[in-house]
């Protein structure tokens, strides 16, 4: 367990530096820029949830961590090492950081079996050509997914199967690779509470025995707290706040994060519920990004109310606060 002690002394895994993604706007409008400047890192072993409200451009930045979406500009690094955007390259950087998707009974096909499910990922990377050490892989990674004895689902179907297994049957196709870093897109979204809490200790189990990282992306701050090492909050493309999980969920900074967490049921700050329009990657504010609709602001904002709608905040590289505020 990594929570405290081993923070500061891990070498990123994976880290965004000054990420930018763009959408072309439809019939000649405005791009959409849903990555707007983000720095991002995730050490050995640990586990970063990414939060923020829907549409602030979560999906889009951890596609772009994988490879998946190209960056407008900026830099991701895997190992170190830029990222190589061949199709030879790209193919190889997917066998060391899988993506695990939100809705298990979209992401497995219904006709194909948990076997072949899981085998897929070896198919696809050719990586064993005698089928017995497939079948130990695929046994294995059933196994380390909690679906034990792994046989006994070999030859199931995905509707045969609980809403909480077929999680467990994505998480196992993405693990057979043995990848050093998953990206799990809304792990738990489709889940009910228990279940939701049993694929969680799951994951914790998976980073303890496997020295996994995790990049976790959610809406949800209770699951960020229950699982994060480190979390970055995120609004309208932009990280506007990052630290470790008990610092920002304990004592938030960006009045955006506290207004996240303020609607928690167990919080104890004043309930705030965000008014205005909800955020437009198309029409990105001057100053900073979230003033038409930040209650310090409105409160009055401390003598920098003249800042907040004419400057802009520099990105927030590392831990801390993007906020005129001090
Ligand atoms: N292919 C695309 N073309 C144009 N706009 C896009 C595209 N993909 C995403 N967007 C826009 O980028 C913004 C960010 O989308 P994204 O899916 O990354 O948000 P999200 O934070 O994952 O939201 P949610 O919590 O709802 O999943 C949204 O405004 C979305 O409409
Ligand atoms: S910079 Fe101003 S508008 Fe932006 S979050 Fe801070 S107080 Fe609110
Ligand atoms: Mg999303």
């Amino acid at each position: 367990m990594c929570r405290d002690g081993c923070r500061g002394r891990r070498a990123p895994v994976l880290s965004a530096e000054d990420l930018h993604i763009s959408f072309p706007g439809r019939r000649g409008g405005p791009a959409a820029r849903a990555v707007d400047g983000v720095d991002l890192t995730v050490g050995a072993g640990e586990i970063v949830a990414l939060v923020g409200e829907s549409g602030c451009g979560k999906t889009t930045l951890a596609r772009a961590l994988l490879g998946l979406v190209p960056p407008t500009s900026g830099t991701v690094s895997f190992d170190g090492r830029p990222l190589d955007y061949s199709p030879r390259a790209l193919k190889a950087y997917r066998r060391r950081a899988q993506l695990v998707l939100q809705d298990p009974t979209g992401s497995l096909n219904p006709r194909h079996t948990v076997y072949d499910a899981v085998a897929e990922g070896l198919r696809v990377h050719r990586a064993h050509r005698v089928p017995e050490d497939e079948r130990a892989a695929v046994a294995r990674a059933l196994s380390l997914a909690g679906l034990r004895p792994p046989e006994r689902f070999f030859l199931r179907y995905p509707h045969e199967l609980s809403g909480g297994q077929r999680q467990r049957v994505v998480i196992a196709g993405a693990l057979v690779l043995e990848p050093a870093l998953i990206v799990a897109d809304e792990p738990v979204a489709s889940l009910d509470a228990s279940v939701r809490g049993e694929i969680l200790a799951l994951l914790l189990r998976l980073r303890a025995e496997l020295g996994l990282s995790a990049l976790i992306v959610t809406h949800d701050l209770g699951l960020a707290w229950n699982i994060a090492d480190r979390v970055a909050v995120m609004y309208l493309g932009r990280v506007v706040e990052s630290g470790p999980v008990e610092t920002v969920l304990t004592a938030p900074r960006h009045p955006y994060t506290k207004a996240l967490l303020s609607v928690l049921p167990e919080s104890p700050l004043p309930p705030t519920v965000l008014t205005g329009e909800p955020p437009d990657p198309t029409r990105i504010p001057p100053g900073c990004r979230f003033h038409a609709r930040c209650p310090a602001l409105a409160a009055g904002a401390a003598g920098v109310a003249a800042r907040c709608v004419a400057e802009p905040l520099p990105r927030l590289r590392g831990e801390g606060v993007a906020c005129h505020l001090p």
